[in-house]
């Protein structure tokens, strides 16, 4: 049997009396790598909310990684997962370089200079930063890169602690056409490395969706449409369904595309 790293069983999350995550089950195991897709404000960021433990769900049960949420030390358990989204890019200082951002997860910390880093912590950051195909920025600053290349660096930055999980949200958003398929090789590269824990990628788009990606899942006001292997999950029905209009879907050398269905 496959290693569970996430496992959610009848996930409820209510706020405000608005029922936003729905009886959510969902496990992923070692190897796997998901797309989470649903419109806005269908609950993707609340589903990532709830498996890195920042948020605690109305009802159901969590584990990660065999440690189950409200029965473990959280502070012993956030290490477990790495998180990334658009937005973390501005709680980090310009003028670190990106090997210093990379670092600096290591103590759960922004600012490096609390720390002394061993040549190991540096070797490890270097590593993190050539799995996803940056390592010729390391000395660069971060305040000059440019937004995909900042991503990258973030997701470097949410492997530095080895995690058994890697969660991603929406790191393609606002980069333009350049940019978002470079971050799609590097996710790509890192997908196809055996040493890269399960990763779970919010996205909108089914052109973000890096080869190598196994899984789909399909969320719509909180609840789960359909969720399974990428092959027999991602069509043309669960697609429009999902957004609530008729999607045409192409596939072409291991990347999807999908747009208005001209038919209807
Ligand atoms: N603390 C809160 N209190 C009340 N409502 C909330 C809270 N947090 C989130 N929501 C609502 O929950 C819903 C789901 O939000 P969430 O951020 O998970 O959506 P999302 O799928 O990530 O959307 P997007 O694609 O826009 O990022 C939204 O309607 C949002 O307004
Ligand atoms: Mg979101």
């Amino acid at each position: 049997m496959q290693n569970v790293a996430l496992s959610l069983e009848n996930v409820s999350l209510e706020r405000d009396g608005k029922v936003l995550l729905k009886k959510i089950n969902l496990k992923i195991c070692e190897r796997e790598r998901w797309v989470i897709f649903g419109p806005n404000g269908s609950g993707k960021t609340s589903l990532l909310r709830i498996a890195s433990f920042y948020l605690h769900p109305s009802s159901g049960r969590v584990e990660v990684l065999g440690h189950e949420l409200g029965k473990s030390d959280i502070r012993k358990m956030r290490h477990l997962v790495g998180f990334s989204s658009a937005g973390f890019a501005d709680l980090l200082r310009p003028n670190l370089t990106a090997q210093e951002v990379v670092m600096t997860a290591a103590y759960g910390a922004l600012e490096p200079w609390w720390h002394e880093y061993s040549e190991e912590d540096k070797a490890k950051a270097l590593l993190e930063l050539k799995r996803i195909g940056v390592e010729d920025l390391c000395d660069q600053t971060f305040g000059t890169l440019s937004s995909g290349e900042r991503q990258r660096v973030l997701i470097a930055r949410s492997m530095m602690s080895d995690p058994g999980l890697l969660l991603l949200d929406e790191p393609a958003a606002g980069l333009d056409l350049p940019a978002r398929e470079n971050l799609v090789t590097g996710l790509s590269m890192l997908s196809k490395d055996d040493s890269t824990p399960p990763i779970a990628l919010v996205t909108h788009h089914v052109e973000e969706i890096p080869s190598g990606f196994t899984h789909v899942l399909f969320l719509r006001h909180g609840e789960i449409i359909a969720a399974g292997p990428m092959q027999e999950t991602l069509n043309e029905k669960n697609l429009s369904a999902c957004f609530g209009i008729d999607l045409r879907l192409d596939q072409y050398g291991g990347r999807w595309s999908a747009s208005m269905d001209p038919e209807h």
